[in-house]
């Protein structure tokens, strides 16, 4: 199947699965890839809010195609609405293993981080941040 379908966002975050993140089936574990989910949308998170985030849900994820070792994945991520103390981002994995062959996308996600300060209690976001939802390149 060709994919014409692009990367949606900003690479937030780019890794190589390893034979430690494996299942008994050879297969990369969901979890990891939750994981790196996790950890890229947390960055966006962060660097939009300018502070600590919080993990709050994950509300949507689907794994479209399996991930194997070596796989380079990258995480792409896109705000998709900010409210008081929470900010709901879209996430795509992508396999982008060499220049051989194109790029697929191997999960899509949406996650929700809440704005949390240094004792992880929720704060608000600050109106002029929610400005920047506009500019996509800018995470
Ligand atoms: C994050 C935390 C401080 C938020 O405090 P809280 O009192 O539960 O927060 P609220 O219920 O008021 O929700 C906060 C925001 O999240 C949103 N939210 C809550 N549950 C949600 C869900 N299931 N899906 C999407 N958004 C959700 C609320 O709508 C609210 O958004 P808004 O302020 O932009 O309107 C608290 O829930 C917490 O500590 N949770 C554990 C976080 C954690 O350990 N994560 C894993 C590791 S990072």
């Amino acid at each position: 199947m060709t994919q014409t379908k692009k990367p949606e966002g900003t690479l937030s975050l780019q890794t190589i699965a390893m034979p430690a993140d494996t299942n008994w089936s050879g297969d990369i574990f969901g979890g990891w890839i939750v994981s790196q989910m996790d950890l890229a949308g947390a960055i966006h998170a962060e660097r939009f809010s300018q502070g600590r985030c919080a993990t709050i849900a994950i509300n949507q994820m689907s794994f479209l195609v399996p991930v194997k070792i070596g796989d380079v994945i990258s995480c792409y991520t896109k705000i998709l609405k900010v409210g008081n103390t929470s900010i709901q981002i879209q996430i795509e994995v992508w396999d982008s293993h060499d220049e051989s062959r194109p790029a697929k996308q191997v999960t899509a996600g949406i996650f929700t981080f809440v704005a949390v300060d240094a004792n992880g209690r929720k704060r608000q976001i600050v109106e002029a941040l929610k400005a920047k939802v506009c500019d996509k390149t800018a995470p």
